[in-house]
């Protein structure tokens, strides 16, 4: 049976924000130390960080990175992490049971987002902390001179303020596993007040309500209505988060999750809705999917084994194809609501849940996740356009109907149009038959597979590039329409110009 999609050039979702091609960098386990900063390192520069590990990061083109936290930021004292590095606190970090050095703070971040090419989006702590010291960040951040916090600044080398437009109002306040957790209308009370005096501080900058950590939580939806019911005004995102994994070794079920996540964002931007009409406002808040990802040592809780290490292996979940395929669907999902979501992060960039990852004093590889996101950051920019898709289904443990494609499609600004299609299946190629309709003289320009012959195959310092995409589909046009056929268990961008 073959699959068939439809795209109109006039049937748009909407323009794609360039800010959903972002990632976040919190400093857990390996990501920040031994991953982007290691002074020492055969290729680390003047400042510590790895130029091994730019030469991964820049690629993938990430427009805004989320910094601090995380869990992290629940505990975080900012000011730890600025002046000079000798007189800084060492702290006893309780969300992953480290010992944090901060060595490594938001000026160093800064310096190193720079030679990435990426924004910063700052985490402030409302947890345990109060609308005050989030005020006082801002004006570190970005207030121009003549003040405590901005002289400070100045003083500790960084005349420009680093002007930092979004700002997240704490995180994932909703968990259990959050110290300072808070109800929906008592968060929403603390980050309605944050946000107005940061916002008075710096009236350029927007603010991320933090909504749901996981459509598991049995306080999806209402903390978010709650939340946003009392802050609804005065902020200009809904944060939410999802991790999807494959604990039971099921496949099938596992490539069809992503379903989930397109659920998900559905329902949190009608729970914006609900309050935008409850509160009579005329504001539209949109979403920031500012952490996803497939996530396995999730059950595993290892940070809780060996405790007050200084930056231990945490977390390194070692990606696979199947991974790339099941983060192929999470990205498919935000393109497809993309006149939702104008913030999206994948977490994390390195080593900690990353698809980078790097050996302390020696190499740095990529996973192959990795090419699923580098793929869609170079050909998902544009405009996103609605695919009507036809299907043969199959039944997995959780899910019935699932079609065995999942396709998203965009228009470039320079009228490049892209196909992402992923072939579910594990046994059976997938012949794909796209209508184009108003796209005249369009040619194939590339058919990118990324596929492997076991779901679990993956990349090794060793043997770095034995996943990787390669142009090898047989993609063709036949009149108005685009011939493909998608291997068995396939991520596939097809290009045409
Ligand atoms: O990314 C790892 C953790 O996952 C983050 O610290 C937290 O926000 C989420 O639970």
């Amino acid at each position: 049976d073959k699959a068939k999609l439809v795209l109109d050039k006039d049937y748009e979702i909407s323009k794609i924000d360039e800010k959903v091609f972002g990632s976040f960098v919190e400093p857990l386990g390996r990501c920040v130390y031994g991953g982007i900063y290691e002074p020492g390192h055969p290729t680390a520069d003047e400042k510590g960080f790895r130029r091994d590990v730019l030469e991964l990061t820049r690629p993938l083109n990430v427009t805004l990175n989320r910094f601090p936290g995380g869990n992290f930021v629940s505990t975080y004292r900012w000011e730890d992490g600025i002046g000079p590095k000798e007189k800084r606190p060492r702290r006893a970090e309780v969300a992953w049971q480290c010992i944090e050095t901060n060595e490594f703070g938001l000026n160093e971040f800064a310096d190193w987002s720079k030679l990435n090419g990426s924004d910063v989006m700052m985490t402030v702590n409302l947890a345990t902390r109060g609308v005050l010291e989030a005020m006082d960040c801002v004006e570190y951040c970005n207030f121009n001179e003549g003040t405590y916090w901005s002289d400070l600044r100045i003083s500790h080398g960084y005349k420009n303020p680093h002007g930092y437009r979004y700002w997240c109002l704490t995180n994932e306040i909703d968990g259990v596993w959050q110290v300072g957790q808070k109800t929906g209308t008592d968060y929403g009370r603390i980050a309605r007040e944050a946000s107005k005096g940061m916002k008075l501080l710096d009236d350029g900058i927007k603010t991320v309500l933090a909504g749901s950590s996981s459509p598991s939580q049995a306080t999806f939806p209402g903390f978010d209505a709650a939340a946003l019911e009392e802050s609804y005004d005065f902020i200009d995102y809904l944060s939410i988060h999802q991790y999807i994994g494959n604990s039971k070794n099921d496949t099938p079920n596992y490539l069809a999750k992503p379903i989930t996540t397109d659920a998900y964002l559905k329902t949190a931007a009608s729970t914006i809705d609900y309050i935008k009409a409850k509160t009579r406002s005329s504001k539209k808040v949109k979403i920031s999917f500012d952490e996803f990802n497939t996530w396995h040592s999730i059950a595993e809780e290892d940070r809780f084994s060996k405790k007050w290490r200084i930056a231990p292996p945490l977390l390194e979940d070692i990606y696979t194809t199947e991974d790339a395929l099941a983060l192929g669907g999470m990205l498919l999902a935000v393109l497809k609501n993309a006149d939702r979501v104008e913030i999206a992060c994948v977490s994390e960039l390195v080593n900690c849940i990353s698809h980078i990852r790097t050996r302390n004093g020696g190499g740095a590889w990529v996973l192959p996740p990795y090419y699923t996101f580098l793929l869609f950051s170079k050909y998902g920019r544009g405009t996103s356009l609605v695919t009507a898709i036809k299907s043969p289904k199959y039944d997995s443990t959780d899910f019935t109907d699932v079609p065995y494609l999942d396709a998203a499609a965009t228009i470039a600004d320079n009228g490049d149009l892209t196909i992402f299609a992923i072939n579910r299946s594990l046994e059976e190629t997938l012949p794909l038959e796209t209508e184009l309709r108003g796209f005249s003289e369009y040619k194939v320009a590339e058919h990118i597979v990324l596929t492997s012959g076991n779901p679990k195959d993956t990349n090794t310092e060793e043997n770095p590039n034995f996943v990787t995409p390669k142009s090898i589909g047989d993609a063709r046009i036949d009149g108005n329409k685009v011939m493909a056929n998608l291997p068995k268990l396939s991520w596939n961008v097809i290009r045409l110009q």
